[in-house]
């Protein structure tokens, strides 16, 4: 494995040749519709994408809420998401999907005022987490939504209802369906109850046709034009080989070693898209963290099946990094991972993804009194 020039990351991220919309503007807001724990920011794939063809494709095997999907169809480009995590796959489906917040809404009211009463689950948690109106209309939403054909309006009310379903306290109407809790990730259900009681916190009584409306009307103001694509919540190394078609483009971002809980801090938003109301804190299939080689033997098989799917001198472009607690070299990590591949991918750049002085940068979530995780940009072509 080679890296065949180190070029410093400005001449490489350029602003000025964003496809992306202005920040702020109301054409982004689709890609905001629900947080995911390690979303990178919109402008990395945006940036990298500037310097696309019209007919290109782009794939990304470990897609989480769908940003690289979103930045491809913003430029007009067809593009294909896997990830092996329900949650990121629903959302990252949503950066696909059309339809207006009338139609969104109208599906919701339609849901919520018909059939008889859900299932709800039982316990301290959800006494304290939802008023019982909310809990029971979020039952009934849940058990339609888990029956229903993906079609675009059903993705986006799903999308929706997993971005409103917890989050802070608000003055005014409220914008999240829960108790006060963090918007990124649902905390654990124990310390959860324990912070509720100790504060007297008590459910808020939201009207969640009203909640799923105003916020349908803010993320859907105005959408991109549609582009081709589909999401696949799969294994990506087992799934790859099933696309039948080429790819100019993959732009992703693995797992960072150490980063366990992808599904785990989304227990509260798998249930409601079916799983059982328990946290899950192991995922078949997620790439495990079970020893360095081990890891970059999984992340190998990625990118050797990627490039069975690429046109000769397609792009691989990968974010990567590792949490301080577990003290390891990304770049070392992720050569070894493309060198266990041999499979064509040539490095031309690998650059530090530098101080983490952006808000937007996925490092800065993973803050801790040690330090910001360690990221790097890994530019390779694929050769014959
Ligand atoms: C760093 S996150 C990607 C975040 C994404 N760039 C975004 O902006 O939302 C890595 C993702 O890899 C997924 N993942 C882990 N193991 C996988 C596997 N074997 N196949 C596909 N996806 C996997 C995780 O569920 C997680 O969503």
């Amino acid at each position: 494995m080679t890296i065949v020039a180190t070029i410093p990351l400005e001449s490489i991220n350029r602003a000025d040749v964003s496809p992306l919309p202005p920040r702020g503007s109301s054409l982004g807001r689709l890609n905001a519709i629900c947080p995911y724990y390690t979303m990178f920011p919109l402008d990395f794939p945006g940036r990298i994408l500037a310097d696309a063809h019209d007919n290109d494709w782009v794939l990304d095997p470990f897609c989480g809420r769908g940003t690289t999907l979103f930045a491809a169809r913003l430029r007009g480009l067809g593009s294909v998401g896997i990830d092996i995590n329900p949650v990121a796959a629903a959302l990252a489906s949503a950066k696909l999907a059309s339809a207006t917040a009338d139609d969104v809404t109208s599906l919701c009211e339609q849901i919520l005022g018909s059939g008889p009463e859900a299932e709800q689950p039982q316990g301290d948690f959800w006494e304290l987490a939802y008023h019982p109106n909310t809990l029971a209309d979020l039952a009934k939403l849940r058990r339609a939504l888990m029956r229903m054909a993906d079609d675009s309006t059903t993705v986006l009310l799903r999308a929706i209802v997993l971005g409103i379903l917890h989050g802070p306290l608000r003055k005014g109407a409220p914008t999240y369906l829960s108790n006060q809790m963090p918007r990124t990730y649902a905390s654990k259900p124990d310390s959860a109850v324990r912070f509720w009681h100790s504060r007297g916190m008590k459910p808020p009584e939201v009207d969640t046709l009203d909640a799923v409306r105003r916020r349908a009307r803010f993320t859907l103001a105005e959408i991109p034009t549609q582009a081709p694509g589909c999401v696949r919540a799969a294994d990506a190394a087992a799934e790859i080989p099933s696309l039948d078609r080429r790819f100019q483009w993959i732009i992703t971002s693995p797992p960072y070693y150490g980063m366990r809980t992808y599904s785990p801090d989304q227990w509260l938003r798998s249930w409601f898209l079916g799983s059982d109301p328990l946290a899950t804190y192991r995922v078949p299939g997620h790439l495990q963290h079970r020893g360095l080689e081990r890891f970059a033997e999984g992340l190998a098989d990625v990118w050797r099946a990627a490039a069975a799917r690429c046109v000769e001198g397609a792009r691989l472009v990968v974010r990567f990094g590792a949490l301080p607690s577990v003290g390891n070299d990304p770049m070392k990590l992720l050569m070894r991972s493309l060198e266990l591949a041999n499979a064509g991918w040539t490095v031309y750049s690998i650059v530090t993804a530098g101080e983490p002085s952006e808000w937007s940068r996925q490092a800065t979530q993973f803050s801790t009194p040690g330090g910001y995780v360690e990221e790097i940009d890994c530019y390779a072509r694929l050769d014959a």
